[in-house]
């Protein structure tokens, strides 16, 4: 990017699980691998029983959700979720006009659906929510009545303090219960949530706010992680400070977590604490209509600001009730937990709404893999009994590094399923995974979805299907995968077959639209392949029809789950005097899966020194959080440019991650800045 582009300040990402890699690491890692499925290895194969019965259901099922996904998941939605108007009408609209919507004429209400129906069919004394709190002796468990009770208290709070229906509440909590109790009270009240991870800095909140128009905040004094304080509100004092944000943000609602001294503006802040508790139990919930949105999400694209991506009521509910159920084989006394940040994709659908929707029982980390030792997660599925482990690869990686004897010294034998999500688990991490922990019984579910899809899209279903090490497998219900010519926008039929990846048909948990800008929501997800749903992702399928996701074929970096748009991270460093011009790739890293490698030509004169490197580092937390920070600065005197001025950015990810075959550097308009770069990058 050069240093006239427009300057963004915003940015974003996703996954989010509790997790900072160490750079230190070298473990083996093969993220896009095809290591052959051992098919003699019984372990391989789910401990689930009845595998030939389910095997024949769901192909009977997904079969009828292909053919006729209208009245699949309309006879689905009436008997999944609790309407006060049933709907009439199952999908309108397409993926070609840009305008899907699912169950329009419906009336419900997406909290009532998660807590109260559970309550009323007598499970209010089940545990809804288990909290486990950055120290492992900090647990607390809510009952369905009791979390229904904390929800309705906070929804009153907000409407006595002037929150309609439709109105914008951002959210930047550290993961307590109050996050998911915050996000369901809008949806109470039918406010639309837009949560904001934890880890974003100031500038990223201040985005977020204007550009979604949001006139209430939610956060806290500060949030525990790891044994340190992070101070929230001091930084949302920071983005409120600043004009775009200034303009709008009426009140700030401040929850207690850390008990420090903070700032307060009179007239703007609240502690909530002290409000709920004059609150009353009762609030009733709002009747909304299923085309209603439920929240916005910001994800980050390959170009531009970072989209809200929007989440509507009816359809988004009933695909994350019916992914949870059948990509975890959830059971009614399951222990579940996932444990992402509730700031990501992954925590609304698979922390808040699906496990709820389902009247399970969910699980709230608050901590880090690593805190207070690497035998953290383990110490939590022994403590608790968890069946149901939901994480990342680049978080199994890491503790892949402490060896076997962590995990063992825990029992983990309630483990039923595990699950994976982020990017393509490479092999040596799900055998660990699969054999270490899993002890060769629990089945290793491999999940394919973004932000977008609002839940799995591609899987390989416990009980159903025989996982391979490093391959979603294909569609889950509903779900009609398709691999395109990436030019021609042709389907390619059959096995052995490479691509990009594509829905052709709408499923309910489809995002509707981006907030403010449906144009761009059709140019990028459904105008380049007309008909299909295009997920930015390349893929292959292999000679058993299995799919494998080859990562993302825009200008996207997924990092240790993150997804973090390079437009972004260029603007954060163009945006440093010394910089003139920036270029960002992603480049294969041990543990993160992709590292951030970035390219900054200097002024005149300027030479990069250690202080700089920090300094750039220091533009990109600030800008976006520390989540992004890049693990490589090289010093790029020239970037390598086709004669059209195109950076060939090919050759930049080869040279990051130390990739000697460079091919063709004939159409460079100066090949000779290639070698310096090569140079540089070992610096
Ligand atoms: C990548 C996260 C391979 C992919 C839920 C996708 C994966 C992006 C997998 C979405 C997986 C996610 N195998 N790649 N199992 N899961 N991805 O929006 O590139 O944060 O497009 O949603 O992560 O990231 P997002």
């Amino acid at each position: 990017m050069l240093k006239c582009a427009a300057l963004l300040t915003a940015t974003c990402l996703v996954e989010g699980f509790a997790f900072t890699p160490s750079p230190t690491v070298s473990l083996p890692i093969l993220a896009h691998s095809s290591k052959p499925f051992r098919a003699d290895n019984p372990r391989r194969l789910g401990n689930l029983g009845l595998l030939s019965t389910k095997k024949t259901a769901f192909e009977s099922d997904y079969a009828s959700s292909i053919d006729n996904p209208s009245d699949y998941w309309f006879n689905l939605a009436k008997e999944k979720l609790d309407w006060y108007t049933q709907p009439t009408k199952s999908l309108t609209g397409g993926l070609a006009t840009a305008d899907v919507k699912w169950f329009e004429d419906g009336k419900l209400n997406a909290c009532y659906n998660c807590i109260d129906r559970h309550i009323e069919n007598g499970r209010g004394g089940k545990t809804a929510i288990i909290f486990e709190g950055d120290e492992p002796s900090d647990v607390t468990k809510y009952s369905y009545t009791e979390v229904l009770a904390r929800v309705s208290k906070i929804a009153n709070m907000m409407k006595s303090n002037g929150v309609k229906k439709g109105d914008v509440v951002t959210i930047y909590m550290p993961m307590t219960p109050d996050i998911i109790f915050s996000m369901l009270a809008c949806a109470r009240i039918g406010a639309v949530h837009s949560v904001v991870f934890a880890g974003f800095s100031e500038d990223a909140i201040a985005d977020r706010i204007a550009a979604s128009g949001s006139k209430f905040v939610f956060t806290s004094d500060g949030g525990l992680r790891g044994g340190r304080t992070i101070k929230l509100k001091q930084t949302v004092d920071n983005a409120i400070a600043k004009d775009r944000a200034k303009v709008l943000v009426e009140k700030v609602f401040v929850f207690k977590r850390t008990n420090e001294d903070v700032n307060f503006v009179d007239g703007r802040d609240l502690w909530a604490d002290d409000l709920l508790s004059s609150q009353s139990t009762e609030c009733p919930a709002e009747v909304m209509g299923a085309e209603d949105p439920l929240f916005i999400l910001y994800t980050s694209g390959s170009t531009g600001q970072p989209k809200g991506i929007l989440h509507t009521t009816g359809g988004y509910l009933l695909y994350a009730q019916h992914t949870t159920a059948t990509s975890f084989d959830l059971q009614p006394d399951d222990i579940y937990a996932c444990v992402a940040d509730a700031g990501w994709i992954t925590g609304h659908t698979y922390i808040c709404y699906g496990p709820l929707l389902n009247g399970a029982t969910s699980t709230v980390f608050e901590s880090t893999p690593l805190y207070p030792d690497e035998g953290r997660y383990w110490d939590m599925i022994q403590r608790h009994k968890i069946n149901i482990f939901y994480t990342a690869p680049t978080a199994i990686r890491s503790l892949m590094r402490f060896g076997d004897e962590p995990p063992k010294k825990y029992d983990l034998s309630s483990l039923r399923v595990l699950g994976s999500v982020g990017e393509p688990i490479n092999p040596a991490a799900w055998d660990w995974y699969n054999d270490v922990i899993g002890g060769g019984k629990a089945t290793v579910v491999d999940t394919y979805w973004q932000t977008e899809t609002g839940g799995h899209v591609a899987l390989n279903l416990p009980g159903v299907h025989e996982p391979k090490a490093g391959s979603c497998r294909g569609g889950t219900y509903g779900i009609d995968l398709a691999i395109l010519d990436p030019k021609s926008g042709e389907v390619i039929e059959g096995n052995d077959v490479e691509g990009v990846l594509a829905i052709s048909k709408p499923w309910p948990g489809m995002a509707r639209t981006c907030l403010g800008d449906h144009e761009r929501y059709k140019t990028t997800y459904l105008q380049p392949y007309p008909g299909f749903y295009f997920a930015g992702d390349g893929a292959r399928r292999d000679s058993s029809g299995y799919i494998w996701v080859t990562g993302r074929v825009d200008d996207v970096i997924n990092s240790s789950g993150h997804r973090i748009g390079t437009a972004e991270l260029e603007s954060s460093l163009v945006s440093h005097p010394l910089v003139a011009q920036a270029a960002v790739v992603g480049y294969p890293h041990d543990i993160k899966g992709e590292g951030v490698a970035c390219y900054c030509t200097l002024t005149k004169g300027t030479a990069m020194t250690d202080d700089l490197r920090k300094d750039l580092k220091q533009a990109v937390r600030s800008s976006i959080g520390p989540f992004a920070t890049p693990d490589m600065i090289i010093e790029a005197p020239a970037l390598p440019m086709t004669r059209s001025g195109k950076i060939m950015r090919r050759i930049l990810r080869k040279i990051a991650g130390g990739d000697t075959e460079l091919g063709d550097t004939s159409t460079l308009a100066d090949p000779t800045c290639v070698g310096v770069l090569v140079e540089n990058a070992k610096a």
